[in-house]
């Protein structure tokens, strides 16, 4: 049997949020703990952050940053290459071949350029449109078995099979694995804090619907005081639990950082008042996120050791991708 790759990014854009803690690298941490046969590649998604405005004089310190997130988190470096995507030109490389297999029908069904781009979208760019080709090359670069993501991811990695499996139609060949979607049960869609139907984002313009990784305790416990929530009190049961997003949304978060069941997070503060619960949730959250966050702002204070774990990375990433750039061109009929 050969052996499962694990590949995922984040976008280089702002601050980590606890709905990316808690959708993505929590899971990551778990899986690169249980699982010590398997290739792990995490990076740092730079070349998408540009397709959305941004700050030219933040990125390289927001790739740093997210690299500190990923390392605080609990990523093992022994295990793991980090790296940031823009190091391995391969990325882009294998983008352009792939563009010429992708229908645009495929890229017009995509729920996550039409979010971004909005109502005005003939001034979205080129490449927001062809962001989802990027990520199948992120992906498919590395023969990624595996894809741990949050929800809102579902649909590119989706696309990503499909691209695989039109470029082995095409050569005729089954070269590309078709990458599966990991998406947790509970936890892969954490919701605003404000608005329990809107999910936690980067983007959405209120700091206040989000908790961020580099929040300290008082934030977090005024974010968790000032969430929104109904007047009953704490659900009791999982019919009551679903038909109340803010409440819903609350319960996940309190499982997801506990890890515990949401039953059992009910049967301990269903019927109680939400101000209590808060105190309990905000409480817990601090204990969670703080030494995280203290890790991060002290791996922050030494740039040259993360740029050190990027270049490591990024070489152990180029030793994989370089050869199978090489075959999917041969396949293509490329001259050599
Ligand atoms: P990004 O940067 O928006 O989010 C990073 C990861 O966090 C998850 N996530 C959430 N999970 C639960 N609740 C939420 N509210 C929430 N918000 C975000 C995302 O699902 C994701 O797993 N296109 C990707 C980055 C990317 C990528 C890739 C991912 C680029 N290439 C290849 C996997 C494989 C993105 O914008 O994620």
């Amino acid at each position: 049997m050969t052996k499962n790759t694990v590949v995922s990014g984040v976008r280089a854009t702002g601050d980590l949020h606890l709905g990316n803690y808690l959708g993505a690298l929590k899971q990551w941490v778990q899986f690169v703990k249980n699982e010590n046969d398997a290739e792990f590649l995490f990076f740092v998604a730079d070349l998408h952050a540009i397709t959305t405005p941004y700050e030219a004089n933040e990125l390289a310190d927001n790739t740093r940053q997210i690299t500190a997130a990923y390392i605080a988190s609990g990523i093992d470096i022994e295990k793991v290459s980090l790296f940031a995507q823009s190091a391995v030109p391969e990325h882009t490389y294998l983008q352009w071949l792939f563009t010429s297999v992708t229908p645009l029908g495929w890229l017009n069904r995509m729920t996550q350029f039409k979010e971004k781009a909005g109502k005005k979208r003939d001034n979205a760019s080129l490449g927001l449109y062809s962001y989802p080709v990027l990520q199948a090359a992120d992906v498919l670069l590395y023969k990624a078995t595996h894809v741990p993501v949050g929800e809102d991811q579902k649909q590119h990695i989706e696309l990503s099979r499909e691209i695989a499996g039109a470029f082995n139609h095409r050569y005729q060949q089954d070269f590309f694995p078709l990458p599966e979607p990991m998406i947790l049960k509970e936890g892969a869609r954490i919701m605003s804090l404000r608005d329990g139907t809107e999910k936690m984002s980067k983007s959405a313009a209120s700091d206040m619907t989000r908790i961020n990784l580099t929040d300290d305790a008082d934030t977090i416990a005024q974010k968790i005081k000032k969430a929104r929530t109904d007047p009953e009190p704490v659900p009791s049961s999982f019919e009551d639990m679903e038909a109340r997003p803010e409440a819903k949304n609350l319960i996940t978060i309190y499982s997801s950082l506990a890890e515990v069941s949401r039953e059992s997070v009910m049967s301990k503060y269903g019927g109680k008042q939400f101000s209590e619960f808060k105190g309990a949730l905000a409480d817990l959250a601090i204990e969670k996120l703080g030494p995280i966050t203290a890790k991060m702002n002290e791996l922050m204070a030494d740039k040259a050791q993360i740029d050190a774990i990027l270049n490591k990375g990024a070489a152990r990433a180029r030793e994989i991708a370089g050869p199978v750039l090489e075959d999917s061109k041969r396949l293509m009929g490329f001259w050599s």
